[in-house]
């Protein structure tokens, strides 16, 4: 049995718009000639940081971090764990954390509070997507791509059980056809 096609939800041509926009607000938002630290979140946004990173023209740096996340969210850390840290300090860095999506919020909200207690120079998130009628917890995303229904999504580094990842679209799942 093949692999269903995902049906289109934000094409390759409207990805790559966004996040040439995306790099010119985090540049117009950096003094020039600052450095920034990309973190970006292991797995779902490694296709997005390196478009992002090679968008930008500032001096940046790129490492990577990884964690989990459990179904039983009733911890005050919403089952969020760090399996995975940066290499580098970042303690008076620039530090621009890139993630691929926004569900509840979980997440970014654990990475944000973890990154904050480093005393980064400065610290902001940029989102690929995020689902509004998901979020359980309050969290700022300052470079936000597109807002998107409660729908699953695939592609462009977004997974369904792992596959779809290299997809070049950001896509919906549909098992039943419709
Ligand atoms: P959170 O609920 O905001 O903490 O997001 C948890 C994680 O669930 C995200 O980092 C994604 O890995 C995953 N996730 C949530 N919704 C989707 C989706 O529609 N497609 C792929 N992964 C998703
Ligand atoms: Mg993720």
């Amino acid at each position: 049995m093949g692999e269903l096609l995902p049906s289109v939800l934000i094409s390759e041509e409207q990805i790559r718009a966004r996040v040439a926009e995306l790099a010119a607000d985090i540049e117009r938002d950096h003094a020039a000639g600052e450095e920034l630290l990309l973190v970006g979140v292991l797995r779902g946004s490694f296709i997005f940081l390196a478009d992002l990173a090679r968008a930008l023209t500032m001096p940046r740096c790129i490492d990577f971090i990884a964690l989990s996340s459990y179904e039983n969210r009733t911890t005050s850390d919403g089952g969020v764990r760090l399996i995975m840290d940066v290499r580098v300090s970042v303690t008076n860095r620039h530090v621009l954390v890139v993630e691929d999506i926004v569900d509840s919020g979980h997440t970014l909200r654990y990475l944000m509070k973890a990154f904050t207690a480093r005393r980064p120079a400065s610290l902001r998130s940029c989102v690929l997507v995020r689902k509004p009628e998901r979020l359980q917890v309050e969290v700022d995303v300052d470079y936000l791509g597109f807002d998107i229904p409660d729908r699953w999504v695939v592609g462009y580094g977004l997974d369904w059980a792992n596959r779809y990842r290299a997809l070049p679209y950001i896509g919906i799942v549909e098992p039943d056809g419709g």
